[in-house]
């Protein structure tokens, strides 16, 4: 363990070889038929490479994606992709994240999709995160989480994360939507449950990167293959 809690460190050339692994892992389980939900980042790229290598081999499935970004890259890979308005259900979202804890509980967001990445997750009947053994950690905190913010509302969503203890930084750039990320540190993040309630009540915050029950399943790709973990 590092002293954060998380996994030792791996090489560069390991981590991307741990993530590939994570995604093959994952991108296995995918059955004739399934409609697939597509997350975003790295690690959830290298699974859209692996599904589109089974693609071209003959799985019949649909796709939905969490990002422009990734719509693009499924697309160019030939993958069949939907709108997520036009579809009922989700059978299997992939999807990676920054840290995640031992009750499966992840922060994710700094690629900036978290917002469709929790609703195609919440419509799915099953997600399984993919990561590399780096992102494993005792307790989140250490990293920011990111909140989804309208510009209209910016200052005062700001206001209302100091008023829960936490500094605001502003992100280049923004979101798919239009929107501004916020990224909020915490000395200490404790109650994480509290903390989603009080954030998903702040109007003009429209989404947060804490993902505290979307997770069923982790795949951990690491130097002895890949490790599973099942919510209990
Ligand atoms: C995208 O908004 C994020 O939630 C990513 O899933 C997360 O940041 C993990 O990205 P990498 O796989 O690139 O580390």
């Amino acid at each position: 363990m590092s002293r954060d809690g998380g996994a030792l460190a791996l090489s560069p050339e390991d981590i991307v070889a741990a993530k590939a692994s994570a995604a093959a892992s994952a991108v296995a389980l995918i059955e004739p038929g399934m409609l697939v939900g597509l997350g975003t980042g790295s690690t959830a790229a290298l699974a859209i490479e692996a599904l589109a290598q089974r693609a071209a081999a003959g799985l019949n499935i649909r796709c939905v994606a969490t990002s422009l970004a990734s719509d693009a890259l499924a697309r160019q890979r030939g993958l069949d992709v939907i709108a997520f308005d036009d579809v009922a259900a989700v059978d299997l979202a992939i999807d990676g994240a920054d840290k995640v804890d031992p009750q499966l509980r992840a922060i994710k967001g700094a690629g900036g999709a978290f917002l469709r990445e929790k609703i195609v997750a919440r419509a799915a009947a099953r997600m399984i995160c993919i990561v590399d053994s780096t992102k494993r950690v005792a307790a989140l905190g250490k990293r920011p989480v990111p909140v989804e913010v309208l510009p209209f509302a910016r200052s005062f969503v700001g206001r209302a994360i100091a008023q829960l203890g936490g500094s605001a930084v502003l992100r280049d750039g923004m979101s798919d939507q239009g929107n501004i990320i916020l990224d909020c540190q915490w000395q200490v993040l404790s109650d994480l449950a509290g903390l989603d309630r009080q954030l998903s009540d702040v109007p003009g915050l429209v989404g947060h990167g804490l993902f505290l029950s979307e997770i069923d399943e982790l795949h951990v790709g690491g130097s002895s293959g890949v490790e599973i973990v099942k919510r209990a």
